[in-house]
């Protein structure tokens, strides 16, 4: 508890531009959650550099994603947003959660199993405690919920698990988090290959719509879109590509999967993907435009960051002294 209030804390990588899987699996969660609880959203500009990046462009990722943040409609003066290299204790509690975290846990890890097939040229220890520091993240915040898409799960578990742990041998020092998993938007998936998740990695740019995509871009792609040989909008398994425009639909409008199937009944995929095409464009635009007006206010922008990091550094500085005199560093002498 902070303020009275339960804290919410999240994160994304600023590792490529945002697709809507992101927008809708979580920032969009972030916003609707945000007056409920004290939040804390991050950049997270550390697990990036897992994979090599170009350090201008990382160091203007991060800039552009924390100001999409404020553009998606996350107030700067009632949240804490923030780089995550603004915030040494992130590394130094993740070095102390490495010792209470074991490698057979780490290499069950799926998000490390993929990502060291596609970059085999680079199995660095990093991609492989990527998960210590995002359990780091959390903990140090003394977070009760943290909302993500269903890809993240798995690495919230193991957060569980190691706060547990630590507990287990110290007494209550971390509160222990929840998932917050939407009903709607939790794994938006490829356009293109409707069996796989929405990625900004992916190869073909037709498998993903971006945050900052033009509406004829957005058209464009919908239109694209593998469906299946049928004519029906049906949600089921066996239509995947079908089903993951539904879930996108319902996630913008906020309709019901019935609602949508009795709306497109007896229309076209043409029809039914041009609507998508549109909601979404709906959405994105103004989101396009704020973004716009916020990137030319640079001293706005340069005042949030320095603020944020130095609100952020002090909550969770109150963690790491108290994790650190738990397992026996001893305090400075001043
Ligand atoms: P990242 O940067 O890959 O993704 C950011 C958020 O977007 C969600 N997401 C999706 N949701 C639905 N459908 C999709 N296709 C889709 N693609 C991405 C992710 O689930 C995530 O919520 N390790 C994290 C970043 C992180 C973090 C944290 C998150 C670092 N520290 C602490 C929460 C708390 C990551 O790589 O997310």
């Amino acid at each position: 508890m902070l303020n009275g209030k339960k804290v919410l804390y999240s994160g994304m990588q600023s590792t490529g531009n945002l697709t809507i899987g992101n927008y809708l699996g979580a920032l969009k969660n972030w916003v609707n959650l945000s007056d409920e609880y004290e939040c804390f959203f991050m950049v997270a500009n550390e697990h990036s550099i897992t994979v090599r990046q170009d350090p201008a462009e990382l160091r203007k990722r991060a800039r552009a994603l924390l100001t999409l943040y404020i553009a998606a409609g996350i107030d700067p003066e009632k949240n804490c947003l923030y780089y995550q290299s603004h915030v040494p204790a992130h590394a130094e509690l993740a070095w102390i959660l490495n010792c209470y975290t074991y490698m057979g846990e780490l290499s069950r890890m799926t998000q490390y199993k993929d990502k060291s097939a596609k970059h085999a040229d680079n199995i660095n220890a990093g991609l492989f405690t990527y998960p210590v520091l995002m359990a780091a993240d959390i903990l140090l915040f003394q977070s009760d919920v943290v909302p993500v898409g269903i890809d993240q799960k798995q690495h919230l578990e193991l957060t569980r698990d190691i706060a547990m742990r630590f507990n287990s041998i110290y007494g209550d020092v971390f509160t222990v988090p929840e998932a917050y998993i939407g009903e709607v938007g939790r794994r938006i998936m490829s356009l293109q290959e409707p069996e796989k998740k929405m990625s900004k990695s992916d190869e073909n740019p037709n498998a993903y719509i971006l945050m900052m995509d033009d509406k004829d871009t957005i058209i464009r792609k919908f239109k694209r879109a593998v469906t299946d040989s049928e004519t029906c909008i049906k949600y089921s398994e066996s239509k995947p590509g079908v089903s993951n425009l539904i879930d996108i639909y319902a996630s913008c409008t906020g309709k019901s999967t019935a609602e949508i199937e009795k709306e497109f009944e007896g229309k076209g995929y043409g029809d039914f993907k041009l609507a998508v095409g549109e909601t979404v464009t709906d959405v994105l635009v103004p989101i396009q435009q704020r973004f716009a007006d916020l990137e030319k206010n640079k001293d706005y922008i340069d005042s949030v960051i320095k603020n944020n990091a130095e609100k952020a550094s002090y909550f969770a500085n109150k963690t790491l002294r108290k994790v650190q005199k738990k397992v026996g560093f001893p305090e400075l002498i001043r």
